[in-house]
C-alpha cells in the first residue's frame, strides 16, 4: 500500500516513517529533525532534477547525514540528558572541598581514582564503583560532594528529587522509577543522584501496600542498572539510613556507604574563606573565629554569611558611609546562629558509622 505523506507531516508520521525505515527513535527527537528531512527532500530532488518520495529523502538523510555528521544515538542522548535537566559543572567545585574534609580522602581513593586511573584499576582487578550511597545529618554537604564527583570527572550530573518522583502521586512512583533507570541505564559518564533516597527505599517492615512496591521496584532497579557495564555512577543521599530497608544496604547492592559528618577546623577555614571572599571586610582573626564554629554544617555557614552580608549592607545603606565587616561583626552574629548539630547527632553518626559505613 503507498503510504501518503504532506510536508507539514505530524510528529506522528514522521515516527512512522522512522520506523518503517528501521529506526526507533526518540518523539521529540522525531519532530525536531523532521524540518531538516524535509529541507534535504528538496535539495536530493533539486540535484537530481526529479521529484524525490519523503521516504527516500529520509531514508538517504538518515543514511547519509545522520550518521556521519553525527551519531543518531548521540543526538537521542543529548535530547535525553537535556530533558533530565543535566548539567556539567565547572571543575571548581572538587576544589571547594578541602583535603581534610571527611570523606574527600575516601571518594578519592575509592571513587574517583579508579574511573580516571582505569587501566591501572584493570590491572589490579579493581571493580569501578557504581552505587553509592552518602548519609549524614542535613546541611553535612552529601549533595556536594555528588556535584563535587561530577565536577571531577567531568560528567554530566542529574539530580532527581523525591518531589520529581511524587510528583503524580504514590501510585506513581514505581513506573517513574522504572522510567528513570530505563534511561540511567544507558546513559554514559553520567552521574544520577536521587536525594532524600529514604522516600523510595524505606524499610517495608510495617509499610504500607505502595510504599512496599515502591522499594521492591528500586531494589529490582538498582542489580539491573549494576548489569550494563557502563561508566556511570547512581549516587542516593539520605538524612535517614536507619529507615532504609535492610536489602538496600547489604552488600552487593551499592559499592560504597559513606557518611558526611562534621566538618574538620581545616575544612571550616576553608568554607569560611570561601564565603568571606564575597563580602565588604577589613581584618578578620580566623583564629578567634574558626573555634566558634564548632557543630556548623556548610549549610549553616552558608546561613551565616547570608545574616552577616544583610547586615553590612542595611548597616551602609541606613549610615550613609562604608562599612567593613570585622572579626566582632562576625562574632556578634556567630552568636545570634544555632549549628544544625548537635553532640547527639554527632554520636548518633558515629553509631551509624560504625553499623552502615562501608567502602
Ligand atoms: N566544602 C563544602 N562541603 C560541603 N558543602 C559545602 C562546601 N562548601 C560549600 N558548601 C555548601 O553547603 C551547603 C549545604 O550542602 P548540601 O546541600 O550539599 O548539604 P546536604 O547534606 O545535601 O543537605 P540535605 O541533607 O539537607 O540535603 C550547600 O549550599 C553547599 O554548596
Ligand atoms: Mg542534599
Amino acid at each position: 500500500m503507498q503510504v501518503q505523506y504532506d510536508i507539514s507531516s505530524t510528529k506522528e508520521q514522521a515516527l512512522r516513517i522512522f520506523e518503517i525505515c528501521g529506526h526507533k527513535i526518540d518523539p521529540e527527537l522525531a519532530s525536531d529533525i523532521w524540518p531538516k528531512i524535509l529541507q534535504h527532500k528538496w535539495v536530493l530532488s533539486e540535484k537530481i532534477a526529479r521529484d524525490v518520495g519523503i521516504k527516500v529523502a529520509c531514508i538517504d538523510f538518515i543514511e547519509n547525514v545522520l550518521s556521519t555528521d553525527c551519531h543518531l544515538h548521540d543526538i537521542q542522548k543529548n535530547k535525553m540528558l537535556n530533558r533530565m535537566g543535566a548539567q556539567i559543572l565547572d571543575e571548581s567545585v572538587w576544589e571547594t572541598i578541602s583535603e581534610s574534609q571527611p570523606p574527600k580522602q575516601i571518594v578519592n581513593k575509592r571513587i574517583v581514582l579508579p574511573l580516571t586511573q582505569e587501566r591501572l584499576a584493570k590491572k589490579h582487578g579493581v571493580a569501578l564503583p557504581r552505587t553509592i550511597i552518602f548519609f549524614g545529618p542535613p546541611g553535612t554537604g552529601k549533595t556536594h560532594f555528588a556535584r563535587a564527583i561530577a565536577a571531577r570527572l567531568q560528567w554530566w550530573f542529574i539530580e532527581v528529587s523525591s518531589s520529581d518522583l511524587t510528583s503524580e502521586g504514590a501510585d506513581r512512583i514505581g513506573s517513574k522509577l522504572k522510567d528513570l533507570f530505563e534511561v540511567a541505564r544507558n546513559l554514559d559518564e553520567v552521574v544520577i543522584f536521587i536525594d532524600e533516597f529514604e522516600e523510595i527505599a524505606e524499610s517495608r517492615d510495617n509499610a504500607s501496600r505502595t510504599e512496599k512496591s515502591i522499594t521492591n521496584e528500586f531494589l529490582k532497579q538498582v542489580p539491573m542498572f549494576r548489569r550494563e557495564k557502563r561508566k556511570n555512577l547512581l549516587i542516593c543521599a539520605t538524612n535517614y539510613i536507619r529507615q532504609l530497608d535492610t536489602a538496600i544496604v547489604r552488600p552487593g547492592r551499592f559499592d560504597c556507604i559513606i557518611p558526611v559528618g562534621d566538618l574538620d577546623p581545616k575544612s571550616r577555614a576553608l568554607i569560611f574563606r570561601h564565603y568571606l571572599s564575597n563580602t565588604n571586610h577589613g581584618d578578620v582573626d580566623m583564629d578567634s573565629i574558626i573555634p566558634k564554629l564548632f557543630l556548623f554544617t556548610p549549610a549553616d555557614l552558608e546561613y551565616l554569611f547570608c545574616k552577616i552580608s544583610h547586615f553590612a549592607f542595611e548597616k551602609e545603606y541606613s549610615e550613609s558611609r562604608e562599612f567593613k565587616i570585622t572579626t566582632d561583626t562576625i562574632i556578634k552574629m556567630i552568636e545570634k546562629c544555632q549549628p544544625t548539630l548537635t553532640r547527639q547527632n554527632i554520636s548518633e553518626l558515629e553509631e551509624d558509622n560504625a553499623h552502615y559505613t562501608r567502602y
